[in-house]
């Protein structure tokens, strides 16, 4: 059936025009073009709109402990297979900035990997997660739990600089 194949096609062409968007809003920001960098914000949104409009048809949605199932996995993925390999292929190819950039996803998506686990402990006992509150370095994308650390244990970012979520 092409139909599948085409959502799930869509569903990452969107996903990364959004990403895509944003980016360039940032930097139209940068240039002084404000009106432009709304621009691509509002199409980065309706993007978004049709992401989610593609993954729900395809079925990509469901309940919060298989969603977490999904999630662990994906995680559990990037960082024994697909980063791994992309870190030995970008030292043999000498492309140091690409092997920085897979390093600091793969070590972050080992702590996504471990929340999302935790959080599919808690629904499957029925409960929520206990965290107050949680914390994301904006360089690397580690996330910690109730309170951001002095520094980033991956990229050593000062943790006055983390969101809090
Ligand atoms: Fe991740
Ligand atoms: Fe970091």
């Amino acid at each position: 059936m092409k139909t599948k194949d085409n959502l799930q096609s869509a569903f990452a062409g969107e996903s990364q025009a959004n990403r895509k968007y944003l980016a360039f809003a940032d930097k139209a920001a940068k240039e002084g073009f404000n009106k432009v960098s709304r621009l691509f914000k509002v199409v980065a949104e309706a993007e978004t709109i049709h992401a989610h409009k593609h993954l729900q048809i395809m079925g990509g949605v469901k309940s919060t402990l298989e969603n977490l199932n999904s999630a662990v996995e994906g995680e559990n993925y990037e960082y024994t297979e697909m980063y791994p390999q992309f870190i030995a292929e970008a030292e043999q190819e000498g492309n140091n900035a690409a092997r920085a950039s897979f390093h600091l996803a793969n070590e972050a998506e080992k702590a996504h990997g471990a929340l999302f686990k935790k959080a599919h402990q808690a629904i499957e006992g029925n409960q929520d997660l206990d965290t107050e509150s949680f914390h994301l370095c904006p360089v690397c994308g580690y996330v910690a739990e109730n309170h951001a650390p002095d520094k980033c244990p991956i990229c050593g970012a000062p943790g006055s600089n983390f969101k809090e979520y």
